[in-house]
């Protein structure tokens, strides 16, 4: 199937990211979020790092003219009634989500494909809530979406050949490696690295070390480009929360128990690089 315009739901650091990489490959992307704040945010975000490429002589001041034309911003979902493919990329909640899909389900065109770029959550019960669950999938990107080169594309249940090979070979179009994983909490990826950053999060809460000697182990003893407590910070705390409560309730055992200390720097709004304090100051 030939996919040829898109939209990204959520102008936050994912979806920001998602829009840029589909325009710099030059395909037609629309980014969307729920107020003109939220959208500037991501419009911006993904302007000064075009002009950082330009500076930095990796790109064309023409590529990133082509690319910032590829790129449209709304607030207006209805606008994704002329979409192919719809990527949603709001917060790590199945409620918000279920809604964007079945919202997406009445606008989008019987043959769009509807994405999700959820780190954890079921693709299958959010394909469920659709009247096209063959045409849903997973598609994780890993943060940040312009340098990591790898993207999961999540089977759901219901997921049907065409949608998957049409995701993989998007995926390669992007210049990006898929990695085909079926439907189970966590996906690979989260699956593994989230016990980790919360494994670290437990040896602080317990004294065992602090946050720059716990992050110092795994940068220099492990050769980690981020301590896994600057990853968390990364990644947003809210987030790293919810996938664990996730791991936890899909696989109904204790070793992915949220640590305390995470769940309490989450209530205080800590949630890392985007509120401006996390286990690390931003201010
Ligand atoms: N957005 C876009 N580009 C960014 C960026 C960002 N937030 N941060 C850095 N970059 C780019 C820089 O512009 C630079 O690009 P060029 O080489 O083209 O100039 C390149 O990345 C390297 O940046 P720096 O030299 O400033 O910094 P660095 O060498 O320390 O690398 C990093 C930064 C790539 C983020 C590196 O620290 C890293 O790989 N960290 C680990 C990231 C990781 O594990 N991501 C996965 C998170 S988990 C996930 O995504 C799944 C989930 O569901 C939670
Ligand atoms: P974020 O908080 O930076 O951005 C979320 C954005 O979604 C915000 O701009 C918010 O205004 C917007 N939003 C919320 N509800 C909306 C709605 N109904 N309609 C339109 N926009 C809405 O979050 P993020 O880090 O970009 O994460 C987004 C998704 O990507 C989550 O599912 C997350 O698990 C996943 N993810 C995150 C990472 C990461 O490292 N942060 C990596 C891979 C996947």
């Amino acid at each position: 199937m030939s996919i040829k315009q898109i939209m990204v739901i959520g102008a936050g650091q994912m979806g920001a990211g998602i829009a840029q990489v589909f325009a710099q490959s030059g395909l037609r992307v629309k980014l969307n979020d729920m107020n003109e704040e939220a959208l500037n945010k991501g419009l911006t975000g993904i302007e000064r790092r075009l002009d950082r490429a330009v500076d930095k002589e990796k790109m064309t001041g023409q590529e990133k003219e082509r690319a910032w034309k590829n790129l449209e911003g709304t607030v207006d979902l209805r606008s994704a009634s002329n979409c192919d493919l719809v990527i949603e990329a709001v917060v790590e909640n199945m409620e918000v989500k279920t809604k964007v899909f079945q919202s997406l389900d009445a606008i989008t065109p019987e043959h769009a494909i509807l994405a999700s770029n959820t780190s954890s959550l079921p693709i299958t019960e959010i394909a469920a809530a659709t009247k096209r669950p063959s045409q849903v999938i997973g598609m994780h990107f890993m943060n940040p979406v312009p340098v990591m080169k790898l993207v999961e594309v999540i089977r759901a249940l219901q997921t049907n050949d065409e949608t998957y090979e049409t995701i993989k070979e998007l995926t390669e179009k992007l210049n990006k490696t898929s990695v085909e994983v079926h439907d189970f909490p966590g996906f690979v990826s989260n699956r593994i690295l989230m016990p980790m950053i919360n494994e670290a999060i437990y040896t602080v809460y317990e004294g065992v070390a602090s946050v720059e000697d716990v992050d110092s182990v795994m940068k220099l003893g492990m050769n980690h480009p981020m301590g896994p407590l600057t990853l968390a910070d990364f990644i947003g705390l809210d987030t790293c929360l919810y996938i664990m409560e996730v791991l936890h309730d899909g696989f109904g055992d204790s070793k992915y128990r949220p640590c305390p200390l995470l769940r309490q720097y989450v209530k205080a709004g800590w949630l890392g690089k985007k509120s401006g304090r996390g286990f690390y100051s931003y201010e």
